[in-house]
C-alpha cells in the first residue's frame, strides 16, 4: 500500500478563456488561455494505491462517486501508474472547500489536486511543468491551477509542449467577487459545449482570430497592474466566447435571466465610478474583476439586488501545495 500526503489546489478563473480542443484525447487546446488562481475555493485530496482494491474509488466529501465522476480521475491515475510502473488500484479521497453549497466546485482545483496527490502517492517527484501537463490530461483548466496568481496555459502542439507557466504573482490590488445566480448542475458541460461550438459555430473562427491580440493586451495590462484594462479585456473576451455558443447547432447559452441582471449591476457600478468588469464560464454565475481594496464597498452596493449568500469575495490564491495538517 502506498499512502500519499494531502495536497491542496485552488481553483482558477480564466480572464482569457480556454474554449475548444485541437486534440480531444490529449486535451491540447485551440488557444492559449490566462487565469487568476483564487484563495476562496480549493480542493484537498489524498491518494492511496492499494493492491487489495479491485477498482479505483473516488470519495468526494465522504460520498462515494459513480463511474461518470471517475472518468477524468482515472485518466490521471492511469498516467501516474504508467509513469511509476505500478498496477495497484487507488482510493482517492477529496474534499471541496467552497463557501456555500453553490455548485462552484470546479474541475480545475479537483484535477490539479489529484495530479499532485496521485504523483506523490506513487513516489514520483514531478516538476511544476510535469504536474501541469498531468493535470491538463484530467481537465484543461486544471493545468493552470498548479500556479498561484496569474498563469498562462500555452497551447503547444503535443503532450510535451502543452502546459501552463506562471505569469505574475498577483500581489497587487486585484480581487474577484462571485455573484452566484444558480446552483443547479449545468445542462451543457464545458467539454460538450466547446466540442459543439468548434464543430458547428460559424463564429468560432472569429473567436480564434482576436485571441492573440487579447492575450498580449492583457499581459501588458497585468504588467502595469492596470485593473481597469485587465477587467475590460477579460469582459470582452468572455462575451466573445459566449457569443460562439449562440451560433452553434443546436444553439445554446449558459446565461440565465439572473446573469443578465448581474451584468446590469456591473454596468451600474461602472457608472458610479468603480472599475469593475465581469467574466463568465460554462454556467450562469457572474464573476466580477475589481480592486481588492473595493471588494467590501462593491459587495455592499450589490446587496441591493442580491442576497448575502449569493456574493462571495475572492482574492489571489496560491499554487499547488502539500498540506501538513488536515482537519477533516
Ligand atoms: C469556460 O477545463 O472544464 O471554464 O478540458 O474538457 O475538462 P475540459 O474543460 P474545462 O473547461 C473550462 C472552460 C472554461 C474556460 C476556462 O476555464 O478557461
Amino acid at each position: 500500500m502506498m499512502k500519499g500526503e494531502w495536497v491542496r489546489a485552488h481553483t482558477n478563473i480564466a480572464l482569457i478563456k480556454y474554449w475548444g480542443k485541437e486534440n480531444e484525447e490529449l486535451i491540447i487546446p485551440m488557444n492559449n488561455s490566462l487565469s487568476l488562481t483564487l484563495d476562496a475555493f480549493y480542493t484537498e485530496t489524498r491518494v492511496i494505491f492499494d493492491e487489495n482494491l479491485k477498482v479505483d474509488e473516488l470519495y468526494l466529501d465522504n460520498t462515494i462517486q459513480d463511474l461518470a465522476a471517475l472518468e477524468k480521475v482515472k485518466t490521471v491515475l492511469n498516467i501516474v501508474r504508467e509513469k511509476a510502473g505500478i498496477t495497484a488500484k487507488a482510493r482517492v479521497e477529496s474534499y471541496n472547500h467552497v463557501p456555500t453549497a453553490a455548485g462552484l466546485a470546479s474541475s480545475a482545483s479537483g484535477l490539479a489536486a489529484l495530479a499532485g496527490a496521485a504523483s506523490l502517492a506513487a513516489g514520483l517527484d514531478l516538476s511544476e511543468k510535469e504536474l501541469s501537463k498531468l493535470a491538463r490530461r484530467g481537465s484543461g483548466s486544471a493545468s493552470r491551477s498548479i500556479y498561484g496568481g496569474f498563469a498562462e496555459w500555452q497551447k503547444g502542439t503535443d503532450d510535451d509542449t502543452s502546459y501552463a507557466i506562471p505569469i505574475d504573482d498577483a500581489n497587487w490590488d486585484i480581487g474577484m467577487l462571485f455573484i452566484v445566480v444558480n446552483d443547479k448542475k449545468k445542462d451543457v458541460s464545458s467539454r460538450e459545449g466547446m466540442r459543439r461550438t468548434v464543430k458547428t459555430s460559424p463564429f468560432y473562427q472569429g473567436w480564434l482570430d482576436t485571441l492573440d491580440a487579447d492575450l498580449s493586451a492583457i499581459k501588458e495590462a497585468i504588467d502595469q497592474q492596470n485593473i481597469h484594462e485587465v477587467g475590460a479585456i477579460a469582459e470582452r473576451n468572455a462575451l466573445k466566447m459566449h457569443a460562439t455558443t449562440l451560433g452553434a447547432n443546436p444553439p445554446f447559452t449558459y446565461w440565465s435571466p439572473d446573469s443578465l441582471r448581474a451584468m446590469e449591476s456591473v454596468r451600474d457600478l461602472r457608472e458610479q465610478g468603480y472599475s469593475v468588469h465581469f467574466t463568465m464560464d460554462a454556467g450562469p454565475n457572474v464573476k466580477l474583476i475589481c480592486k481588492q481594496s473595493q471588494l467590501a464597498e462593491i459587495k455592499a452596493y450589490l446587496l441591493r439586488d442580491f442576497s448575502e449568500s449569493q456574493l462571495i469575495e475572492a482574492r489571489p490564491g496560491p499554487g499547488l501545495h502539500v498540506v501538513s495538517e488536515f482537519s477533516k
